[in-house]
C-alpha cells in the first residue's frame, strides 16, 4: 500500500501511510468479522512469488441475502486481469456458498478502472445514488451501484472460473 501513493490515497490511506500497528489492527477486525460470518477481507497473493498484490472483500452491508464486493490492487499490479479474477472469485463463493441472491459492486462515476471490472463481469447498472459515504475514511459524493443476481450468475464469466475454497478446518467447501 505504501508503494502505491497516490493511486490509493482516496480509497484507504487518507492521512498518509499507516503504521504498522494500524495494519494489524485491521488486520485483526478482518479476522475476527470472518470468524464471526461477518464481512470477509481476503488478500490477494502471486502464485509464483507469493508477492501481496492487493485485497478484495465481501461485505455484508449489502441486506439480507446479499453481499457487496470491494477490491485493490497495488499499483504495479493494475492492468493484468488481477481485479477481474479477484471479484470472480468472490462472485462465485457468494452465489455458491453463501447462496445470495445478489451481489452489489459500489464505485464513484470518476472511478472507470472498477466500473469496468463491474461490466465485464456482467454486473448492470442500477443507478447512480446520490451523495453517499459508505465508510468514515472514503470520501463523500455520489456513487455507481452495480448489481449481479443469481438468475445472472451462470452467464458471468465469474461462472466457469476455478475455485477451490476451505474451511477453517482446511475442509474444502468448494
Ligand atoms: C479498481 C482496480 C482494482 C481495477 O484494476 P484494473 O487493473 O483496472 O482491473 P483488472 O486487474 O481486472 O485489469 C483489467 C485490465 O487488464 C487487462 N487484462 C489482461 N488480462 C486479463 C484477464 N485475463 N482478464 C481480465 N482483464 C485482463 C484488461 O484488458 C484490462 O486492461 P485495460 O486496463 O487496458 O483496460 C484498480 O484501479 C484499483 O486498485 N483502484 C484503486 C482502488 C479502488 O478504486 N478500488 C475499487 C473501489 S470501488
Amino acid at each position: 500500500m505504501d508503494s502505491s501513493g497516490e493511486h490509493l490515497a482516496d480509497f484507504l490511506t487518507p492521512e498518509g501511510p499507516m503504521s504498522l500497528d494500524a495494519h494489524a489492527a485491521v488486520v485483526r477486525k478482518y479476522r475476527g468479522s470472518f470468524d464471526t460470518n461477518g464481512d470477509r477481507g481476503y488478500g490477494a497473493f502471486h502464485p509464483d512469488t507469493g508477492r501481496m498484490l492487493g485485497e478484495v472483500c465481501l461485505l455484508r452491508r449489502a441486506g439480507i441475502d446479499a453481499l457487496e464486493v470491494g477490491y485493490w490492487l497495488r499499483l504495479d499490479a493494475l492492468g493484468q486481469g488481477f481485479a477481474t479474477e479477484m471479484t470472480s472469485a468472490m462472485v462465485k463463493s457468494a452465489f455458491e456458498l453463501d447462496k445470495v441472491k445478489r451481489v452489489d459492486l459500489m464505485c464513484s462515476p470518476e472511478n472507470e478502472r472498477s466500473a469496468a471490472v463491474a461490466r465485464r463481469l456482467g454486473f448492470s447498472l442500477e443507478g447512480r445514488l446520490r451523495d453517499r459515504q459508505l465508510a468514515p475514511h472514503l470520501p463523500r459524493g455520489d456513487l455507481l451501484c452495480f448489481t449481479l443476481l443469481a438468475s445472472e450468475y451462470p452467464q458471468s464469466p465469474a461462472y466457469p472460473l476455478h475455485l477451490a475454497a476451505f474451511d477453517f478446518l482446511g475442509r474444502q467447501t468448494l
